[in-house]
């Protein structure tokens, strides 16, 4: 009996874009672990994404979940066969769908960044230590194989040294929109939904990536600015995104790093992406954009010549951790990110342990992307623990209004 472990009963809230990534891993879990986890209930308030979910979930588990398109509806008639809820809304939905789970009993996994402002993820976070019940942030990033690699380069093998600074620099190109060619209105255009622009959505990833790699960020200096207006068409209307399409930020960790965070897709006719971390005896040089790095094909160059990629490196870092800590990582040899989140939240959930990334490892990467906004706003620098107490909220005190949050 002792051995025996129940069965995670799940709901799944929101079956939109991202949702069918996590879906993809529940999948695959169930392929390799038929007893970890049954999907009881599924939720969206447009009724052809839910029952498009419940039956891609019959079809792998062999029964179908209730199907609903109010979560308040599913709490009420189902909460007493679940466990815990995969959250996958808009960000001004995060607190207020996650709060309601918490409060009836269940755990969380909300998709980054945990809620729409600092003070929307304390909430949550309030929520979760009344409940007595966890609240995850869904994050797949750090969980791949080359950001693992690279986390043991820079903290335990060290092979090009200690860390000294980066640039994660990415120049674009968006052509203005033409009259008449505007794209439809959805919720990330207006920050009263997104809470901003890419410093907080795929930002997101950027800022729980330094901080797993390099640790906490102490205080930025940021300027983002929109350089060209971009209408969208809200039934007959023209609406304007009032998110950012450029920024300059430089980072100061609490180690002394120092680094410089850069994005616009204004810049036509020269567009490139440098994304290198320089470290005492070489440089990590990432191939790929300035938010969901480092990739497998980024390079380790060490000062004496020596090159090789992460992916090749992630051989010695499996050798030198051995099976039984790779397997803590890459259960059933799992790689993708969304696989690995899902299975960490279950397992979690399964062994009443806390998962691998919280609601407050969640708050303070998400931190690091509002004191950004907050040091634009207020011309200062800003620093991340007065972002997280609430000294500084001057970007943020329209929206945190908006939704009533105090
Ligand atoms: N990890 C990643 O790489 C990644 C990528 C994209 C999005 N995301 C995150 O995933 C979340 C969702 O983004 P998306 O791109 O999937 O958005 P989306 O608009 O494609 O999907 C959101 C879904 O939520 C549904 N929804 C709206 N109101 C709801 C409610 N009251 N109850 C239940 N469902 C509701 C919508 O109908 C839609 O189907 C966001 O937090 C976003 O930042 C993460």
């Amino acid at each position: 009996m002792a051995n025996e472990v129940k069965k995670v009963r799940l709901a799944i809230v929101g079956c939109g874009g991202i949702a069918h990534l996590h879906m993809q891993g529940y999948e695959q879990i169930k392929r390799a672990e038929p007893e970890k986890f049954e999907i009881v209930a599924v939720c969206d308030p447009i009724d052809e994404r839910a029952q498009e979910f419940a039956n891609w979930a019959e079809q792998f588990q062999g029964k179908r979940p209730q199907v609903y398109t109010d979560h308040e509806v599913l709490l009420k008639e189902e909460t007493d066969n679940l466990d815990a809820v995969d959250i996958n809304t808009p960000h001004h939905l995060h607190h207020l769908i996650g709060i309601a789970c918490l409060e009836a009993g269940l755990h969380v996994m909300i998709e980054k960044p945990i809620g729409i402002t600092v003070k929307a993820t304390k909430a949550i976070m309030e929520a979760a230590k009344r409940a007595g019940k966890f609240a995850a942030t869904a994050e797949n990033i750090r969980r791949g194989v080359p950001q693992r690699t690279a986390w043991w380069l820079f903290n335990e093998n060290k092979l090009i040294g200690e860390i000294t600074l980066f640039y994660a620099i990415q120049v674009g190109y968006l052509p203005p929109t033409q009259p008449g060619q505007e794209p439809e209105w959805h919720w990330r255009v207006n920050k009263f939904f997104s809470g901003g622009g890419l410093v907080l959505d795929s930002g997101a990833h950027f800022c729980d990536t330094i901080r797993y790699l390099f640790g906490e960020v102490k205080q930025v200096h940021a300027v983002v600015k929109r350089i060209v207006p971009r209408p969208f068409r809200k039934n007959d209307e023209l609406v304007i995104d009032d998110r950012e399409d450029t920024w300059m930020a430089v980072l100061e960790f609490e180690s002394g790093l120092m680094g410089l965070w850069s994005y616009t897709n204004t810049a036509p006719a020269h567009e490139f992406t440098q994304v290198v971390y320089y470290a005492t005896e070489g440089a990590l040089v990432d191939i790929g954009d300035a938010f969901h790095g480092p990739r497998g094909d980024a390079l380790v160059k060490h000062v004496n010549g020596q090159v090789r990629s992460l992916n090749e490196l992630s051989k010695d870092f499996r050798a030198a951790i051995g099976e039984e800590k790779w397997q803590k990582l890459f259960p059933h040899d799992f790689t993708n990110g969304f696989t690995l989140e899902c299975y960490d939240f279950l397992d979690a959930v399964q062994n009443n342990r806390p998962p691998e990334i919280t609601v407050e490892d969640g708050l303070r990467a998400k931190a690091i992307s509002f004191a950004i906004y907050e040091a634009s706003a207020t011309g200062q620098t800003v620093k991340v623990q007065d972002v997280i107490d609430g000294n500084v909220e001057v970007y943020q005190r329209p929206i945190n209004e908006h939704w009533g949050l105090q």
